[in-house]
């Protein structure tokens, strides 16, 4: 049987990228979606081929959630409101959301029939190691913001449904998105350090000694289909670090790396900033398990946002600036 996968929160940066994947694999991809950051153009695409579904609404919305799972035999959870910033701009939102509504979804999604559940989560779980060690699945979580305890909540919420759920459930935990999509985000460190120095502007960077693993929205794409085409008993109920130690990086490495193409760029440095985030992660177990290696680096990330730039393709993120950035949101959305 073909599958059949539903993407719930497809419409934002990293989902129409895992939507091409798997459309191009032949499966059936639905999506639910409310267009937080008025981020509709990202689904006109698909809406012309025939094995992609579109649902308008909320994931908490019981009709919304039950009219977008007809026929649906797989499900990765994206949908939420995603990083820091936004999150404690809104934390009744947030809460309400990525607390509430993720795990009463992820409770309604059990005895529906479904093959495989793929959460999203990230490796913000891990908060900030102070040793050079590198955090594996079992390394312990420490989030630091509203969004990252959430995750990790949500996460537990999960785990916890392992004798009782008919799916199988796998836990991803992203490394820092970058590179091209429909809607490319240029809140994100890799994206904003390039558009920053590109245009010329001079790029403020904060504890620039920091590291943190960073993975090519592209290599996510491609280990979603990873998880959702191996034998369950491989990825039922467990958790893997999304990315590859390659692309474990200091703040200072991406900018070296953008100033290599841009050799004028101007940088200032400051300590202290608001967020304390270190960690550097180890990718053994996905590269063991499931064979998956990230096939992008920063720096091709970093070169195919500049030749972006240099066509023109990004001349309206500061117009458009919601759309490439999660700044403002209207909940429920009106
Ligand atoms: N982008 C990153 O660097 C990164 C890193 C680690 C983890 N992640 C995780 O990956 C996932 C996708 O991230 P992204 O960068 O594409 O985020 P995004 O903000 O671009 O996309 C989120 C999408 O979810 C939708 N959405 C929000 N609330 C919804 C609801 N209640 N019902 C239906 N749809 C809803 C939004 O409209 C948006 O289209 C998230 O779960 C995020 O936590 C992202």
């Amino acid at each position: 049987m073909t599958k059949s996968i539903l993407i719930i929160g497809g419409a934002g940066y990293i989902g129409p990228v895992i939507t091409s994947e798997l459309l191009g694999a032949g499966y059936d991809v639905g999506c639910l979606d409310l267009f937080l950051y008025q981020n509709q153009p990202c689904v006109v695409p698909f809406l012309s081929n025939p094995k992609y579904r579109f649902t308008y609404g909320d994931m908490r919305d019981r009709g919304a959630l039950d009219r977008a799972l007809e026929g649906v035999t797989d499900v990765v959870l994206l949908a939420g409101l995603v990083g820091d910033p936004i999150t404690a701009k809104h934390p009744d939102i947030a809460r309400a959301v990525n607390d509430e509504g993720v795990r009463s979804s992820l409770d309604y999604l059990v005895g529906k029939g479904l093959d495989k559940v793929v959460f999203v989560s990230t490796c913000s779980n891990y908060g900030l190691i102070e040793s050079d060690e590198l955090a594996d699945e079992t390394f312990p979580l420490s989030p630091l913001s509203l969004y990252a305890k959430s995750k990790v909540a949500a996460e537990e919420h999960l785990m916890a449904k392992k004798n009782v759920a008919d799916y199988s459930a796998t836990i991803l935990r992203f490394a820092t998105a970058f590179g091209l999509a429909p809607r490319t985000r240029f809140d994100l460190t890799v994206n904003e350090f390039t558009r920053e120095l590109a245009l010329g502007r001079e790029l403020l960077v904060f504890d620039a000694h920091t590291w943190r693993p960073y993975c090519h929205v592209r290599d996510f794409a491609r280990l979603i289909r990873a998880v959702l085409e191996a034998p369950r008993e491989k990825v039922a109920f467990e958790v893997f670090n999304a990315g590859g130690e390659a692309n474990n990086l200091t703040k200072q490495m991406i900018v070296d790396t953008v100033l290599a193409a841009i050799p004028d760029g101007k940088v200032r440095y400051k300590d202290h900033g608001s967020d304390p985030r270190n960690y550097r992660v180890s990718f053994r177990k996905v590269r063991e398990t499931l064979g998956f290696e990230p096939s992008f680096t920063v720096r091709d990330g970093v070169e195919e946002l500049l030749s972006a730039m240099r066509a023109h393709v990004f001349d309206r993120v500061e117009q458009d600036r919601n759309f490439h950035g999660n700044y403002e949101i209207e909940y429920p959305v009106p």
